[in-house]
């Protein structure tokens, strides 16, 4: 499907979604849509659709009416929900050429609306069917968002269409199964990103990783046969400015949990425990395409957490990078094992002065939002405000809990300097232990074990990966662009 933004006559479609404000549903193009609504068949509801087709010059053009909800309510995860809702039903009636209309009597177009169409078309029309052989392909050629004046919204067009491919890219390297995507196969692809959209890469094999002393990384990597690499992405978008963003993203390309191994409900969908890796891929290769001016190096430490009879043990006492030595009480818990290590790469060799952590770490973050949101915790209320604005932004939701003093506590070990299973609250305890590995920078912690995937699918949402984080860490940079 392919998305233009154009003033053009609503003749040349066989297909349009029209949407409305509730309380301003208006007649327009001869449908009674205002005698609809007193008949309460359509109120233009929050979401809420109605279907009818109609004759226009002798062609028969399938319209679905499309409710915003009341103008002082929405927002763009709103909107977005609503336009992806809309296609996925147009889509269904087998149109080709579809109008998204605007400016005709009914809702009038800005930037705010234009941006959201964008990213509820691009993220309503995804779905993972690389590997059906029949495929259950759309119609839809052409997704015309039509307006009277597109020149004034080429700006923000534009920056749309790049987030909501890159998330549509992060959703297919995470549904991607692990037979496909693994360390080494990851790797490559993030070198072909580099050169496609304008960022450095380099990729440390495992003996770089020994010479780097990554110790915690390694023994997470070395119950598996395929070789860990460690990706370092860097991106110079402002040679004149000092400051750096980074980002750490967990690249679990599979987690069967180890010798802690998972029960098979539990390990089917652990293809998704790379989508912290996915979130920072594919914010870096939109940040890159936009051309923004800011420079963030991105570092994820790829690699699988397998059984076999070089795998580490619960019991074990093992070294990081940072010199600490940890406790396994848990070979399940290995995200923030090769976390610390990346952590502690990117505040000593890369030369951030903030950074960002994104990672599926903890089940105990679905217990606590959902699929809904993001949990967080953070060092820097006004780095994590930033970060928040940038959420909003995006139309995804993060929610910040509180770090206390006891929590600090139950990180430590009787045996070690630090357990990997402190125990309760376990979002929390996880967040710190990756925390003490910060450099005393200002510091985010994101816990994606909840929002990186969706069991069905609903508005911009199809079953399997999100791309959750993408558009919140492009945001991010954006902000700190000059
Ligand atoms: N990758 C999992 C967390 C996860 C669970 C992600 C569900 C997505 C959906 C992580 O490595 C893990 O297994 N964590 C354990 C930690 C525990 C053993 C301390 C967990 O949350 O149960
Ligand atoms: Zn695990
Ligand atoms: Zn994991």
């Amino acid at each position: 499907m392919k998305i233009k933004l154009i003033n053009n006559s609503i003749e040349n479609y066989d297909g349009l979604i029209i949407p409305f404000f509730e309380d301003k549903v208006a007649a327009i193009l001869d449908l009674p849509v205002d005698q609809l609504a007193e008949k309460k068949k359509f109120e233009s509801k929050f979401a809420s659709v109605y279907k009818l087709t109609k004759e226009i010059n002798g062609n028969h053009v399938e319209i679905v009416l499309l409710g915003l909800g009341k103008e002082e309510e929405i927002t763009n995860r709103r909107v977005q929900k609503a336009i992806a809702t809309a296609y996925k039903v147009i889509k269904k009636a087998k149109t080709e050429n579809v109008g998204l209309v605007f400016d005709q009597g009914n809702v009038k177009a800005n930037e705010f609306i234009v941006k959201a169409s964008v990213e509820g078309l691009l993220l309503g029309d995804y779905s993972f069917d690389t590997y059906k052989s029949e495929k259950t392909e759309s119609e839809v050629k052409v997704c015309d968002i039509v307006v009277e004046n597109p020149d004034l919204y080429n700006d923000v067009y534009v920056e749309a269409k790049t987030l909501g491919k890159a998330t549509r890219e992060a959703r297919q390297l995470i549904n991607e199964p692990a037979n496909v995507i693994n360390p080494v196969t990851l790797a490559k692809k993030v070198k072909n990103y580099g050169e496609k959209y304008g960022f450095e890469v380099e990729v440390f094999g495992q003996k770089q990783i020994q010479k780097l002393g990554m110790k915690a990384y390694l023994a997470v990597a070395k119950g598996s046969s395929i070789k860990p690499k460690f990706i370092v992405m860097r991106y110079n978008g402002n040679p004149e400015s000092e400051d750096r963003l980074g980002y750490v993203g967990k690249g679990l390309t599979y987690d069967a949990g180890g010798l802690s191994i998972k029960p098979t409900a539990g390990m089917v969908t652990m293809k998704d425990d790379m989508g912290g890796a996915a979130a920072v891929i594919s914010s870096m290769t939109a940040i890159a395409k936009q051309g923004l001016k800011v420079n963030v190096t991105a570092v994820v430490a790829a690699c699988e957490n397998m059984i076999s009879g070089s795998c580490y043990k619960p019991g074990d006492i093992i070294g990081s990078m940072g010199g600490k030595s940890i406790f396994i009480g848990n070979t399940d818990a290995e995200g923030r094992l090769t976390l610390i290590d990346a952590m502690h790469y990117i505040v000593t060799k890369e030369k951030v002065n903030k950074v960002v952590d994104i990672a599926t770490l903890t089940g105990a973050a679905l217990h606590c939002t959902g699929d809904v949101a993001t949990v967080s915790i953070s060092n820097d209320d006004e780095f994590f405000g930033d970060l928040n604005e940038s959420f909003n932004m995006s139309g995804e939701h993060v929610w910040r809990m509180p770090i206390y003093e006891e929590y600090k506590e139950l990180v430590k070990h009787e045996e070690a300097d630090l357990t990997n299973t402190a125990g309760r609250p376990g979002t929390i305890t996880a967040g710190l232990f990756i925390g003490e590995f910060n450099g005393d920078l200002p510091w985010i912690h994101l816990d994606i074990a909840g929002s990186v995937w969706m069991e069905k699918d609903s508005g911009i949402y199809s079953k399997g990966g999100t791309g959750a984080g993408t558009r919140p860490l492009y945001y991010l940079a954006k902000k700190y662009s000059k």
